[in-house]
């Protein structure tokens, strides 16, 4: 008999067959997340989960006693709670790799947008505001020649370092617990202290992932470390900021700007003062979000899925899970 397992997410018609042939499934395939009380329902007779997040809790597990796998569709699993599925003796694996490329493009999306102001002036031009742009207000910041800062040296941080300092000429600055002299020999980086780094940067990159370290390591002291006119570029997790900080550091002139594209809660409240802003250019935590990147990481997240459940060893299972593979 197959391994029952749930798929929390609508995938393609590739990757359903892939979990077809090895699982017997259910799937939601609905655009909008999954209900809690309907996932609970889901998952209570399946040894195996795949899902972008899921929020795991001791009444969570309650539902799903045969449980073996989650299989995240995504990097950061900083919602799994890898404590208690060590005591449960569920695995949890993620999509590492697949979608380096893909998140350091949107960063320099946002490092481009945020510092050539692509976005208020489209909308300058759309609203018929040509003219009005002689305005030496108007005039943005250049990206190649000036310093990036990159608070976060793995995968993500290293493409950007590559397109920064190969494509645009930056001086690259990287903060890391461990050095990665591999990498500072390959572009040419520099490693310095947080606040040197600060300091230094024209633009500051958070690439961490979310834990209890990480949660707001930039808050309102590291924003009065830099520069007046720096710009802070997010595209890790939301609570690694500040919130509040940020908003009084933009509205105060004590930074340039900002380039989001994770909040601390999310979807975004609209009220949020930091949308108002001009000189913040935002997206919807859409690192990941192109094609073929979301699709690699569907059947990254099956080939996990299927292995956890069928005796195999999954590929991706999360480092504080590793004693369960
Ligand atoms: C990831 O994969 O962690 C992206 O941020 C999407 O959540």
């Amino acid at each position: 008999m197959k391994p029952k397992v749930f798929i929390a997410k609508p995938i393609s018609r590739q990757v359903e067959n892939y979990i077809a042939e090895h699982c017997e499934y259910k799937i939601w395939r609905e655009e909008e997340r999954i209900p809690d009380d309907i996932l609970f329902r889901e998952i209570q007779d399946v040894q195996g989960l795949m899902i972008p997040k899921a929020k795991v809790t001791e009444s969570f597990i309650k539902q799903a006693p045969n449980l073996k796998i989650i299989s995240h569709i995504s990097v950061g699993y900083d919602t799994l709670d890898t404590d208690l599925m060590a005591k449960h003796k569920i695995i949890g694996t993620h999509t590492p790799y697949v979608l380096d490329h893909t998140v350091a493009d949107l960063i320099f999306g946002l490092i481009l947008s945020s510092s050539r102001r692509i976005s208020q002036l489209d909308h300058y031009v759309k609203d018929g505001k040509w003219n009005k742009l002689d305005d030496p207000s108007f005039l943005s910041k250049d990206v190649h020649h000036a310093t990036l800062g990159i608070i976060g040296m793995g995968r993500i941080g290293e493409q950007v370092a590559k397109r920064a300092a190969q494509g645009f000429d930056m001086n690259v600055l990287y903060y890391n617990r461990r050095p990665r002299p591999e990498v500072e020999e390959k572009y040419g980086l520099k490693r310095e202290s947080m606040e040197q780094l600060l300091k230094k940067s024209d633009f500051v990159l958070t690439m961490v992932p979310l834990t209890e370290e990480t949660h707001h390591l930039i808050g309102a002291r590291e924003l009065k470390q830099m520069k007046e006119d720096a710009l802070l570029i997010n595209a890790s997790r939301g609570q690694v900021v500040d919130e509040k900080a940020l908003i009084h550091a933009l509205k105060e002139g004590i930074i340039g700007g900002a380039g989001l594209d994770v909040f601390e809660k999310e979807p975004v409240d609209p009220s949020n003062s930091l949308l108002k802003m001009d000189n913040v250019v935002t997206t919807p935590h859409i690192g990941s979000a192109t094609a073929q990147a979301r699709e690699a990481m569907a059947l990254k997240a099956a080939e996990n899925l299927v292995a956890g459940v069928t005796g195999g060893k999954p590929k991706n299972i999360v480092k504080e899970l590793k004693h369960l593979g």
